[in-house]
């Protein structure tokens, strides 16, 4: 089966959060018994320069060039280049509308970019000629528009990773979408007077999915929907809840050339400790005690990870003998406090301000307990990279996170610690079992079950395997 995947970023190459470990670990699994290809834009600072294969493919399909309006003649400028990765081919798009960008996200013209973008991906796919077709989030879900529009029609997926972000622009900025190349009838994706793109991808695609069962039904009702709820519900039947899975190869404290030392289920306390010791020197703290548990914590800085829970119950739980190490950058009000509290506890709290993806895996590897407080989170990565490492997680009760952390009674069942979201009582209480578990011999059973799980794609890839399966009947 020839699948092509269409996304704004794939690890290694552009990487803003969990979208781009998810896709290149999925593509990574499909591509051992499928051909596949994935879609992206080439923007100017990639996290690793791409293996040419020197191929090319236009951008524009010649019958949707009948006028010669902005957007048909920067689609006519731009390209295709292939690249060969892990077994599989990427596409990226070289255009001018990316090719100065630093980041992906975060200009005020992503609207029109993405659009392009996503008109791109689909005639691809039609150039390809491939038979099943994946877009992800926002950025790439007028595609599927394109694709319920056209005579050629292929089977078509599309993915919710985040529904926060949803890629919605008053019509007088997407007045372009009538036009050439992409002659869509924007009516149906109307949402609070704005043309959204979320929205269209939900009504367009043949099935549906989200990144975990939990998310999926906390997102047919509101506020979880955030708006969407109601679309969702009407096209529940092809709305489905497939749990991500992770990279064992870059996920995996026995190889991983990241970390200090390497271990295994068999020398995790060495080997944790070893890496603590190197961490805290590495930070400029080596002071920091090394009886002590270390929980680490990595992340957007953002509403939905839910910080501002755990700084009011780390104050109220500062008699806790728990360190901390923060890793992310985001809001800045966040940051300031975090900055604040480094300041003010050096022997107990670090916090390192951006992006570092050493760093991250240095901190799943030094850390006793990694801290989850999201408010929502659609699958999220870091707890289940965590069992990998022997870490034990501190989650919320929601999304993803329930689906992938048990609290049991039953030391043999426990693989985290699970509180309330946005209840800073019920954070400071599961710090506190935090603090009991380090002390006792339940906490062997929990690293060993833990280190025993098996969250890769290689069972959970028939799920989407299925999905793509009904998506290609609807059309027969
Ligand atoms: P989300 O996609 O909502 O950001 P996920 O848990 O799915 O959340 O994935 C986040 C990914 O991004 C993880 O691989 C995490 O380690 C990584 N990450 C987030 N912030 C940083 C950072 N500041 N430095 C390094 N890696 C980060
Ligand atoms: C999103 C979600 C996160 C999920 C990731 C990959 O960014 O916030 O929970 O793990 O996508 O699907």
């Amino acid at each position: 089966m020839k699948i092509l995947h269409a996304s704004a970023e794939y690890f290694p190459y552009i990487k803003m959060g969990g979208l781009a470990d998810m896709l290149a670990s999925l593509t990574k699994e499909q591509a051992k018994t499928e051909e596949v290809y994935v879609a992206l834009p080439l923007i100017g600072k990639m996290g690793k320069e791409p293996k040419w294969t020197g191929k090319e493919v236009k951008a524009l399909l010649p019958e949707d060039a009948k006028e010669e309006t902005i957007a048909v003649s920067l689609l006519a400028k731009a390209r295709f280049l292939e690249a060969e990765e892990s077994g599989l081919k990427l596409y990226f798009f070289e255009s001018e509308l990316f090719q100065g960008l630093d980041s992906i996200y975060g200009t005020t013209d992503e609207h029109y970019r993405f659009a392009i973008f996503s008109y791109a991906c689909y005639a691809l796919s039609q150039i390809l000629n491939v038979d099943v077709y994946h877009a992800h989030d926002w950025h790439t879900a007028l595609s599927l528009g394109l694709h319920k529009n056209s005579s050629h029609s292929i089977p078509s997926i599309f993915t919710i990773h985040n529904l926060a972000y949803q890629g919605d622009h008053p019509f007088w900025m997407t007045g372009f979408l009538k036009e050439d190349p992409f002659r869509l009838v924007t009516s149906p994706f109307d949402h609070n007077d704005k043309c959204n793109y979320m929205k269209a991808g939900i009504l367009s695609a043949g099935q549906i999915t989200t990144v975990s069962p939990g998310y999926r039904e906390e997102t047919l009702r509101e506020p979880n929907g955030f708006g969407l709820s109601y679309v969702l519900n009407k096209r529940s039947e092809d709305y489905t809840g497939i749990l991500n899975g992770i990279d064992a190869e870059e996920w995996n404290p026995q190889f991983d050339k990241r970390i200090f030392q390497t271990y295994s289920a068999a020398n995790w306390k060495e080997g944790k400790l070893k890496n603590k010791t190197l961490l805290y020197e590495e930070i400029g703290r080596p002071h920091l005690s090394l009886d002590a548990p270390l929980i680490g914590l990595i992340g957007r800085l953002t509403y939905q990870k839910g910080f501002p829970t755990f700084l009011q119950a780390f104050l109220e739980r500062r008699h806790l003998s728990h360190r901390y190490v923060v890793l992310g950058s985001g809001d800045t009000e966040t940051e300031k406090a975090f900055f604040h509290l480094s300041d003010t506890f050096p022997d107990v709290f670090y916090f390192y301000r951006g992006y570092n993806e050493s760093l991250a895996h240095k901190i799943e590897a030094a850390s006793d307990f990694f801290l989850m407080p999201s408010l929502f989170e659609p699958c999220g990565l870091n707890q289940m990279y965590s069992h990998a490492y022997g870490t034990i997680p501190i989650v919320s009760r929601v999304g993803g996170l329930r689906d992938t952390v048990e609290e049991s009674a039953d030391p043999k069942f426990k693989t985290g610690i699970v509180f309330e979201p946005n209840d800073v009582g019920s954070l400071g209480y599961a710090l506190e079992r935090a603090k009991d578990l380090y002390d006792s011999s339940e906490r062997d059973h929990v690293v060993k079950n833990i280190m025993n799980l098996d969250w890769t794609w290689t069972k959970r890839k028939m799920e989407y395997d299925f999905i793509y399966q009904r998506a290609i009947e609807l059309l027969q």
